[in-house]
């Protein structure tokens, strides 16, 4: 029997997997294929203060290995997120949830951190400053470690929520932008965001999607994630979400021993939506094969 609880921030998960923001919705749209309990929890998808339609459509291009996207934060604004989707998650999932919160200028975070600090569902809020598809605000903040810190600051100033700042690859030194936010008092740290890609129809000589470049996922970032997170641990003390082309129980293991506390899945979901499921099931096995009985245990193991 092996042991695949671990803790973020004080925060006990059953194991380490959660589906990552904008490719599970808000997790009750998934209940009807399997019972979402089994998930560590779930990160919901990107909130901003006001409602959102998001990108010109076309907003994915296939690629190899991935795919882009350039959805562009659409969602129902954070009002509507707690009168509709937070209820009906709580029909059919009895555990907290990661608050994905996005934003245009600094208030904007804190005013909707502020909104969700008051729900009991979420446990913790990851403050995305890393998105690539929106043309002011989003990934600005996360590009520069003055801006993530003061998102950083204004956001711990109105919620006792734990926050953890999701990161943008799209960087020189990813380990500087980490840092700034650690000492502007984040509790954790969410990594990666996409990498900005662009694909072009041959036929056309245009580029694919309608916002011309989008967010790369899938396995082929997986190597650059797992550098990635390396290097932060190294680097800060707080807690790592790592995510970037997680698809398999050995892309968790690899992930944590790098660096990670516990592990967002976000475009194998779009591929297949058991993935993750499939992923906890398998876990004990893969760990028994490694010969880990306490998963924690291996955090940080390969340094
Ligand atoms: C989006 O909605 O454009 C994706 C969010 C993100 O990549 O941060």
């Amino acid at each position: 029997m092996v042991n695949t609880k671990v803790n973020l921030s004080g925060w006990e998960i059953d194991n380490p997997v959660i589906p990552a923001s904008g490719t599970f919705g808000y997790g009750y749209e998934f209940a009807d294929i399997y019972d979402i309990n089994c998930l560590g929890s779930f990160s919901i998808k990107g909130t901003t203060l006001s409602p959102r339609f998001g990108n010109p459509t076309p907003r994915i291009a296939e690629c190899q290995r991935g795919l882009i996207n350039s959805v562009g934060l659409q969602n129902p604004g954070v009002e509507a997120v707690i009168a509709h989707e937070l209820p009906e998650l709580k029909k059919v999932f009895n555990k907290k949830v990661v608050a994905n919160v996005s934003g245009f200028s600094i208030e904007e975070y804190a005013k909707t951190c502020a909104a969700l600090d008051k729900e009991e569902q979420v446990a913790i809020l990851e403050v995305n400053i890393s998105c690539p598809n929106v043309h002011n605000g989003g990934m600005a903040f996360g590009t520069d470690p003055i801006a993530a810190a003061e998102v950083t600051a204004a956001v711990k100033e109105v919620t006792t929520k734990p926050v953890y700042m999701k990161l943008s690859p799209n960087v020189t030194d990813i380990v500087a932008i980490a840092k700034a936010c650690e000492e502007a008092g984040a509790d954790g740290i969410s990594m990666i965001n996409t990498l900005l890609g662009m694909r072009i129809d041959l036929g056309s000589r245009k580029s694919v999607v309608a916002n011309k470049m989008g967010g790369f996922s899938g396995p082929a970032i997986f190597p650059v994630a797992v550098r990635m997170v390396y290097q932060v641990y190294e680097a800060v003390k707080v807690p790592i979400i790592g995510m970037g082309g997680i698809s398999t129980a050995e892309d968790v293991i690899e992930m944590m021993l790098a660096g990670a506390t516990a592990i967002e899945v976000g475009a194998a979901n779009l591929v297949d939506p058991c993935a993750c499921k499939d992923i906890i099931t398998s876990l004990p096995a893969v760990m028994e094969k490694y010969k880990i009985k306490i998963l924690s245990d291996i955090i940080g193991g390969a340094h």
